[in-house]
C-alpha cells in the first residue's frame, strides 16, 4: 500500500476535529510494557487506532493500541500506547504511517522508547540506553517508493537521526536524577523470532549494542519529516547466545515492570527540560 498525501491530512483532520483548540508538541512512542506513561497524562483525549481513518490496530502484546492526547509534565504530548511492527504483518509505511499524521498535527519532537536485548557483555539486562544511532541495513527503507515532498526530499541525510540537542539534555536530565544512562547504537531485526547467536555476534561486529524489533522505521520517517528524535531503550535481556537460556517474552515484560519508575522519571525529566 502507498499512502497519498492527501490519506496522511484526512487521518490528521479527523484526530484535529477530536482535539478542539489543543496542539500536540511532543509524539511519543511507548514501546512493550512501557505504555503505562500514557496512563498519567493529564486533560487526555484518548483516541483508540482502530477509529482513526486509515490507521492500522496494534496486536504485540503489552500494546493497548490506541493514541492519548493531553499534557504531561508540562509539555502537550501525543502519546502511542503502542506501536505497529513490520513482524505484526504491516509494511514499513503501515508501521510509520502514524509519525507523519502527528507531524500533520503539530508534533515537532518525537520520543520513542523500547525494550531490546543487550549485546554487549559488559553490560546488564535492566540498564537503559540513550540511542545515539541505530543500524537497519538488512530491511527496506520506510520511505522506499514515491516521495512525498510536502515531508522531505527524496534523499534525505541521515547523519544525526537522533538529535544531539536532546541527547544531552536526556543524559542532564539522568545525572540530576542519579539515573545510569547507557549510550549506544540500535540494531534492528526484524523478527519476530528472537536473534540467533551468529546474528548477535554479527551485530556486535556491526557496531550494535542492542537489538529490537522496532524504532527504527519510524525514526527515519520522522527525521525525514523533520522532526527532532529522542530514543531510549530498556535492555530487558541479555541477547541471545550470550546466557544459557531461552529467551522468552515474559522476560521482556517482567524488565519493562521493573524498570518502570526510573524509565517514566527519566522521561519525564526529558519532557520538563524540552
Ligand atoms: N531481540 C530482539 N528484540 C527484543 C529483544 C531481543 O533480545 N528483547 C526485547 N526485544
Amino acid at each position: 500500500m502507498v499512502y497519498t498525501y492527501d490519506q496522511y491530512r484526512q487521518s490528521a483532520d479527523y484526530i484535529r476535529e477530536k482535539l478542539g483548540c489543543f496542539t500536540p508538541k511532543v509524539a511519543m512512542v511507548l514501546g512493550s510494557g512501557l505504555g503505562f506513561l500514557g496512563d498519567v497524562v493529564e486533560r487526555p483525549i484518548a483516541i483508540p487506532y482502530g477509529e482513526i481513518p486509515h490507521f492500522k490496530a496494534s496486536t504485540a502484546p503489552g500494546h493497548k493500541g490506541r493514541l492519548v492526547f493531553g499534557t504531561l509534565a508540562g509539555q502537550n504530548v501525543a502519546v502511542m500506547q503502542g506501536r505497529m511492527h513490520h513482524y505484526e504483518g504491516y509494511s514499513y509505511e503501515e508501521v510509520s504511517y502514524a509519525v507523519r499524521v502527528l507531524r500533520l498535527l503539530g508534533c515537532d519532537t518525537l520520543i520513542v522508547t523500547n525494550a531490546a536485548g543487550c549485546v554487549r557483555t559488559d553490560w546488564h539486562a535492566g540498564e537503559l540506553m540513550l540511542i545515539t544511532d541505530q543500524i537497519k541495513l538488512f530491511s527496506e527503507s520506510p520511505l522506499r517508493g514515491e516521495n512525498l515532498p510536502q515531508f522531505g526530499p527524496r534523499f534525505p541525510d541521515a547523519s544525526h537521526l537522533y538529535t544531539p540537542r536532546l541527547q544531552a539534555l536526556a543524559q542532564e536530565a539522568a545525572r540530576q536524577q542519579g539515573i545510569p544512562l547507557r549510550e549506544g547504537v540500535y540494531f534492528y531485526c526484524y523478527g519476530p523470532q528472537y536473534e540467533t547467536p551468529a546474528e548477535i555476534r554479527a551485530a556486535r561486529i556491526l557496531g550494535g549494542d542492542a537489538v529490537g524489533m522496532s524504532t527504527a522505521p519510524e525514526v527515519i520517517v520522522a527525521a525525514h519529516c523533520g522532526m527532532e528524535v529522542l530514543g531510549f531503550t530498556l535492555l530487558s535481556n541479555m541477547a541471545a547466545g550470550i546466557l544459557d537460556q531461552p529467551l522468552t517474552e515474559q522476560e521482556v515484560l517482567d524488565a519493562a515492570e521493573a524498570a518502570r519508575e526510573t524509565f517514566s522519571a527519566l522521561i519525564l525529566g526529558c519532557l520538563e527540560r524540552l
